[in-house]
């Protein structure tokens, strides 16, 4: 017998499918294939990611599954419908570009949607499915189901933000790429990576507001046991605006060279915020001894309390007793 969550694994599968029909083949698309062609994006990414293209008009998906007998009330729990006060119903996404959202094998669980205006202030630029029975969205990373197998081989995953990173990435010949879809890293997700490495490199957008917003996500995968290395663009870049400026060979060079450990990032972030006054450089010592604190591995924690008291030009003793307070005030 057919579950609610395969009738919802059904319904989302037909709207990727016509999301896909409307880019392709219906002259609306080729508004959104202009939009992918100038964000350098090829057909084969396109394919290989099943981008689709929500026409402009209220009703386009909702017609077309009640046509093909798919029924209302799964349309509604995948929020693809909404339906208004009145009873009107109406397509959740129209004219944006349709990016569907897979779990670990393959099935189409939401979607992110993409405006193509530029600068639009009154609708978001990414307007993402609602929770549902099959999407759980801190238990899903974009892109890891494309990606599984080449993290596994290169014993390494790529922490993206967006959509368009993992694309660009991909395209790029980094297969080995997620994206955590703006949301903060969760446990759930860090999680799905562990079960094909313990590696984790994060590429921030570079802006420093994003910066310190994922610091607490980053600990989390310390906490977990994974090893995480950092690496920023310049401001204003993110991965994929950076790969398609600089190209692929020039962008794999970028990250190998400016890849660091967290700590050591860490570290160098807050020492430079607390050069000069000792108030300040005293907190920032705490912050990162909190970070180290996290590691469950005795032995990568001693290796970061040295680095650590080098980059603060402090007694590697002083972090470590300052670490053993903080055990006694946690208990
Ligand atoms: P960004 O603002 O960095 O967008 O948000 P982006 O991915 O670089 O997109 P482009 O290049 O402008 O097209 C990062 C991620 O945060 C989520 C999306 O998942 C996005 O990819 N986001 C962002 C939303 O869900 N809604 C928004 O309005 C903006
Ligand atoms: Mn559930
Ligand atoms: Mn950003
Ligand atoms: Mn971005
Ligand atoms: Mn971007």
């Amino acid at each position: 017998e057919q579950s609610e969550r395969d009738s919802l694994f059904i319904v989302s599968d037909f709207a990727a499918k016509h999301y896909q029909q409307r880019l392709t083949h219906h002259e609306q698309g080729s508004i959104g294939q202009s939009y992918l062609k100038q964000r350098g994006l090829s057909s084969n990414t396109i394919r290989k990611f099943e981008l689709g293209f929500s026409l402009d008009e209220w009703t386009d998906l909702t017609d077309s599954a009640q046509k093909a007998g798919y029924q209302q009330k799964y349309l509604e729990a995948t929020g693809l419908t909404i339906v208004k006060e009145d009873g009107k119903k109406y397509d959740r996404f129209r004219g944006r570009v349709m990016f569907p959202i897979h779990n670990g094998s393959g099935r189409v669980v939401g979607f992110g949607a993409r405006t193509l205006k530029s600068n639009d202030k009154k609708s978001p630029k990414y307007l993402n499915s609602p929770e549902s029975d099959i999407y759980h969205k801190s238990n899903v990373l974009y892109g890891l189901f494309q990606a599984k197998q080449a993290i596994r081989m290169q014993d390494m995953c790529f922490m993206v933000e967006g959509y368009l990173d993992v694309l660009s990435l991909h395209q790029g010949g980094i297969e080995n790429v997620v994206a955590s879809s703006g949301t903060s890293l969760t446990e759930g997700q860090i999680k799905l990576i562990a079960r094909y490495t313990d590696n984790i490199t994060v590429l921030y957008d570079g802006d420093a507001a994003g910066i310190k917003a994922s610091l607490r996500g980053i600990d989390l995968i310390l906490e977990l046991g994974l090893n995480v290395n950092v690496v920023t663009f310049p401001e204003g870049e993110d991965p994929d605006s950076y790969i398609q400026k600089v190209g692929d060979t020039a962008f794999k060079t970028y990250i190998k060279e400016q890849s660091l450990d967290f700590i050591s990032f860490k570290t160098s972030l807050f020492a430079e915020e607390a050069a000069g006054n000792p108030v300040k450089k005293a907190e920032a010592i705490k912050e990162v001894v909190a970070s180290i604190g996290k590691i469950p591995d005795a032995i990568k924690r001693s290796v970061f309390f040295r680095s650590c008291s080098i980059i603060f030009d402090i007694d590697e003793q002083v972090l470590i007793s300052e670490y053993n307070k903080m055990q006694l005030q946690d208990r």
